[in-house]
């Protein structure tokens, strides 16, 4: 993991502050990692929103927001969270609904109403392809998209949230690789220019290609080898390096289902 700057103490206010413990205290109680994701997610989101140029005001905003973005999860069985991304439809379908779940909890409540948006939206992409309300560019709230962002990078990084880790290249690569379909190319640029500064002058796909060719497979990859990388067009590679990859155990579960039954990663 590496080490990000760490941006306005949140949250501020008396009440505010005693919920926003109260649902992270919730969070760490019901799933440890999930704690952990959404203190990452802050960090991440709060410097790329200060990287946008976004006021004092709207940088705590976000960060309260990406601190409580995955808040939903409460509601969603661990037994379906431990199992995500490789989901059956119908898992899919009860995790996806952790977006509304989360926006829920919060609507009531005055001191939240400039965040419940962004919990709302934090899985719409670019494209309208997302979820939960399939919004479109600029339509979703910018807020969102930052955290759209900051979720994606530290679920490919952080060890706690996937059943495997990629490299800091290997995300930043993904994000690349996502902007003007999954994600906001501005935002995508503030995180580059915020987080991984190092790689911006640097042909990047290139380079996170050539380092994945060489890379033997890791143990804990050892059901989702990718031993063609170096001997296939670096197109190919780069497709390859982005799709997520399914390890056998799920693909074992997958096969075992009835056809009726699909996998689906979410
Ligand atoms: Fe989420």
């Amino acid at each position: 993991m590496i080490s990000i700057p760490q941006y306005l103490e949140f949250p501020s206010t008396g009440k505010t502050k005693e919920i926003c413990e109260f649902f992270l205290e919730m969070l760490e109680r019901k799933n440890k990692s999930l704690y952990m994701h959404s203190q990452q997610v802050a960090n991440y989101a709060a410097c790329i929103a200060a990287q946008l140029g976004l006021s004092p005001r709207e940088i705590k905003t976000i960060k309260t927001g990406a601190l409580l973005h995955d808040i939903g999860h409460l509601s969603v069985p661990n037994v379906v969270l431990n199992k995500a991304p490789y989901l059956s439809v119908r898992e899919a379908a009860q995790f996806k609904k952790h977006c509304i779940a989360g926006y829920s909890m919060l609507e009531n409540m005055e001191e939240f109403s400039d965040i419940i948006d962004l919990i709302r939206s934090h899985h719409e992409h670019w494209n309208g392809t997302g979820y939960p309300d399939r919004l479109k560019g600029v339509n979703i709230p910018l807020g969102a998209r930052i955290i759209a962002v900051a979720d994606h990078y530290d679920q490919n990084i952080n060890p706690c949230t996937q059943k495997w880790q990629k490299t800091h290249e290997e995300a930043v690569l993904e994000l690349q690789n996502g902007a003007g379909t999954l994600f906001d190319p501005a935002v995508v640029k503030a995180f580059m220019d915020a987080v991984a500064p190092e790689m911006k002058a640097l042909p990047v796909k290139e380079k996170a290609v050539k380092k994945a060719a060489k890379k033997k497979p890791a143990k804990k990859h050892k059901a989702a080898p990718q031993p063609k990388a170096a001997a296939e067009p670096v197109t190919a590679a780069v497709k390859k390096a982005a799709a997520p990859e399914k390890p056998a155990a799920v693909e074992k579960i997958a096969a075992e289902k009835p056809a009726a039954e699909k996998i689906s990663v979410v």
